[in-house]
């Protein structure tokens, strides 16, 4: 079947590596695609967000699967303009509709998705612009570290952590008051601040059927030893040595079962990948947000462990065909190191040519913010490669990815020197 994968990113450059490899896999193009992309399918120059042109193109050359990476298209309502439009209603998609995604788009309508559905998740409450006063007044009762959340999509910068009453009164009122955030801060959850070790658990449902893919842990700080700004997230671990036997059961029975059966009692049709940020504390689950897609990087760790057949189960998921669909993971361990350019998270150069792209290995590069010019590889955002090793032990996945990224370079280029570090030391220490 012919397939078109919506994204430009590193996750979108693993997803076309996989679904690539399946028999039922002919033609794959990628809208827009990045420099990765092209040696895996055809890149096709529209963007995310234009359905129009991506519905003109997809009747063109007879789409018969769409897969959906990021979540603005998600959000803005890809799924519905395709089940509206007469000519594109019969294209499988795999992606939530407008509803669904929800659980991503507004903080506030996945907490009370969640308090209503009985899923484990810190305590919040909601006060929006007009609110301000009574929010101050809330804060005075909170307990810090205080988490203060953006309602709307804030390009992963919506989430204050405020070390004191002080200072989340300052940031709340930025975000209510100033619109710091836009749209996106007019309304703002004051949540309790869960502590312990993160973890995120990938779900594949029709909205009947699931199954659970790898779960992987993030790097989300720009330097070693998790400090400084935020980042879309600069590494990757899968498996994760926390997430044993036990902890993942309790993640199905008290999250991923009671998720599915809310979108059912709540009527709300879900087929695609639910993205579950979890924090565990003391061994016991709580949901700290959903998404309504896979993640970047964790995307690119975790595809290197499927053995089934990508498209076969994007393709089941589509038409709500999941159930006895089962999952075949290999033991081996991934790990992924974002190579960046010098500057990000803030200010950055873009349009750096690549070196050692073609010799680097054995470790496999995925690209995130690439592009040509001319024929040369350039530098085009701020997470710029995905590299994930791979091995039979967590060490030696980590020295695969270091020693390929060793080989690659550009003007400025920047890396985690200790992505999978803090689990190889809880190995060590829990004997596991
Ligand atoms: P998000 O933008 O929702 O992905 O949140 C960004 C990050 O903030 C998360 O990955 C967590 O590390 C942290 N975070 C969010 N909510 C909480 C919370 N309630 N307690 C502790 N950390 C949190
Ligand atoms: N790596 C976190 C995310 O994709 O949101």
């Amino acid at each position: 079947m012919n397939i078109l994968l919506i994204g430009s990113g590193g996750r979108e450059h693993a997803l076309a590596w996989k679904m690539k490899q399946s028999a039922r896999c002919s033609n794959l193009y990628i809208a827009p695609g990045n420099a990765g992309t092209s040696f895996v399918g055809e890149n096709v120059a529209i963007a995310a967000d234009n359905f129009p042109a991506l519905g003109k193109f997809c009747i063109e050359k007879e789409i018969t699967l769409v897969v959906v990476g990021p979540e603005a298209p998600l959000v803005q309502g890809i799924r519905d303009y395709f089940e509206n439009t007469n000519e594109l209603k019969h294209i499988l998609l795999v992606g939530p509709g407008k509803t669904g995604a929800q659980l991503e788009g507004s903080k506030d309508f996945s907490k009370q998705f969640m308090l209503r559905h009985g899923v484990p998740t810190a305590k919040a409450r909601t006060f929006q612009s007009h609110e301000s006063t009574q929010a101050l007044a809330y804060l005075d009762q909170c307990k810090p570290p205080i988490v203060l959340k953006a309602d709307g999509l804030a390009a992963g910068k919506g989430v204050i952590i405020s070390p004191t009453v002080t200072e989340a009164k300052q940031a709340i009122y930025e975000m209510l008051v100033d619109k710091k955030f836009g749209e996106a801060s007019s309304k703002v959850l004051i949540e309790e601040f869960l502590d312990g070790i993160e973890l995120s658990v990938f779900v594949l449902t029709d909205g009947e059927n699931y199954v659970v893919l790898p779960e992987a842990k993030d790097y989300k700080r720009i330097g070693d030893g998790d400090t400084g700004p935020n980042t879309g997230g600069m590494g990757a671990v899968s498996p994760v040595i926390f997430a044993d036997s036990g902890f993942m059961k309790k993640v199905e029975t008290h999250v991923i079962v009671p998720t599915i059966n809310g979108l059912k009692k709540d009527g709300i049709a879900y087929k695609g990948f639910i993205f579950i940020g979890l924090m565990n504390i003391k061994g016991e689950p709580y949901v700290i947000e959903y998404n309504a897609r896979m993640g970047d990087p964790e995307t690119e760790a975790v595809m290197t462990r499927i053995d089934s057949d990508l498209v076969e189960l994007f393709e089941a998921c589509a038409k709500g065909e999941l159930r006895n669909k089962m999952l075949q993971i290999n033991p081996q361990y991934a790990v992924t190191l974002i190579m960046a350019s010098g500057g990000y998270p803030d200010v950055f150069e873009k349009g750096h040519a690549i070196s050692g792209l073609t010799t680097a290995g054995p470790a496999r590069v995925f690209h995130a913010g690439t592009s040509f010019t001319e024929n040369t590889i350039v530098t085009s955002g701020g997470r710029v490669l995905a590299i994930t090793g791979n091995g039979h032990s967590l060490e030696a996945a980590a020295k695969q990815a270091y020693e390929t990224a060793a080989k690659i370079s550009w003007k400025n280029a920047y890396y985690r020197k200790d992505i999978s570090q803090d689990l190889a030391r809880l190995e060590k220490s829990t004997g596991k």
